[in-house]
């Protein structure tokens, strides 16, 4: 592992960068029609404005279904993530935020009295360590402990990204879900640009081509990194922009599984509702929106995902007996099965009333 990469990070993090408005790319800024729900909207409106201006994520890393939860923060920076997840757990939950960078803990550690106090806990539901993403159990973090992990915009900056993963899935519980925003580019890139040191610290050179990071995740025994969303990111320095050539990034997020090994089958999956912010319509990943009651044909591998995982207590999954590809009539006769509302809107929070105005769900 290459020393020089983690001085050169924690010299940028530390000492260059003082706010978000100090980056020289929008690499590390999160887009702002990403969908938020209503809970993460709240959270993140009572946070500290120190904590928001030491904000260098690029995606949202707040996953539906997080009450009680235990979750892991992997490269906290300042803890914006980590507090909003703080409220979203509930003081029964707990969230442990890691990072190399003293001074980005320093910020964090000292914003959690007042984030305790806001949510209104009588005790902090929340603790920050020192250590490196690479070497999870030096830092003290211990196997299969994690319901959630979570990591914005950081993997890109490691120079070993196979024992990041292989250490996030060493220290999931079974079941347990990586869910993570980072820089990808459209190939493996240059030399010249792994050595630039800004490209580094702005989160670019060390961006994975994004087939090596579907190729590890499995490598490591995680499940097909399911893709929530993805956006471009534009590089307007030119300077900066010269060095990169032809080569496109874009943020993106994923969800990765730790399930138990099983013989899943092609099933029939049915969400039985109770998930805040979400009870009529799931959005699970950029390919599966769940109506609350509405059966959904779903791969093997996620069957086995919504039957090994968290959210196993809101659906119903039955394996399909057929082994050969079935058309849904609905879908011939020109209307989805969602009833007389048609096809679900992405999102939808109220229960939708039927055309006769009788209820859907
Ligand atoms: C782009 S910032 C993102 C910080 C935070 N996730 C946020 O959204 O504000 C990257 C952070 O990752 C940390 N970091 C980078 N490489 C790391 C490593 N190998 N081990 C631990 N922390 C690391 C840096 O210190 C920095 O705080």
């Amino acid at each position: 592992m290459s020393d020089g990469i983690h001085d050169s990070v924690k010299d940028y993090y530390g000492k260059v960068l003082q706010k978000s408005g100090d980056l020289k790319t929008t690499a590390c800024t999160t887009s702002e029609n990403e969908s938020m729900s209503k809970s993460v909207k709240h959270a993140l409106s009572l946070l500290s404005d120190e904590v928001h201006e030491k904000y260098y994520g690029c995606g949202i890393v707040l996953p539906p279904a997080l009450e009680n939860c235990t979750v892991l923060d992997l490269g906290c920076g300042a803890g914006r993530d980590c507090f909003c997840l703080s409220k979203l757990i509930g003081e029964n939950g707990h969230v442990t935020g890691l990072d190399m960078t003293q001074e980005q803990l320093d910020v964090a550690n000292r914003n959690i009295s007042f984030h305790t106090e806001k949510f209104g806990y009588s005790k902090p539901n929340i603790d920050f360590k020192k250590g490196y993403i690479e070497k999870l159990t030096e830092a003290g973090i211990k196997a299969s402990t994690f319901d959630v992990i979570v990591s914005n915009c950081v993997v890109n900056l490691s120079p070993d990204k196979e024992a990041v993963l292989s250490e996030a899935y060493k220290v999931l519980k079974e079941g347990g879900e990586f869910y993570f925003s980072d820089v990808y580019a459209d190939r493996r890139l240059s030399e010249e640009i792994l050595k630039n040191e800004v490209l580094w610290g702005e989160c670019i050179a060390g961006a994975l081509y994004w087939e090596d990071l579907i190729n590890l995740a499995i490598k490591v025994g995680f499940t097909s990194p399911l893709l929530v969303s993805a956006s471009y990111i534009d590089i307007k320095n030119k300077e900066l922009k010269k060095i990169l050539g032809c080569a496109q990034f874009i943020s993106a997020t994923y969800r990765l599984f730790k399930i138990p090994k099983g013989d899943f089958r092609n099933s029939i999956a049915v969400y039985k509702g109770g998930i805040e912010d979400f009870e009529s319509n799931l959005k699970f990943d950029y390919n599966h929106s769940f109506q609350k009651g509405i059966p959904v044909p779903v791969t093997g591998e996620l069957s086995g995902v919504l039957k090994g995982s968290r959210y196993s207590k809101f659906f119903t999954v039955e394996e399909q007996k057929h082994s050969s590809e079935i058309i849904n009539p609905f879908h011939v006769a020109g209307k989805s099965s969602g009833g007389c509302c048609g096809k679900p809107k992405q999102e939808e929070k109220k229960t939708k009333s039927c055309c006769s105005g009788e209820k859907c769900n």
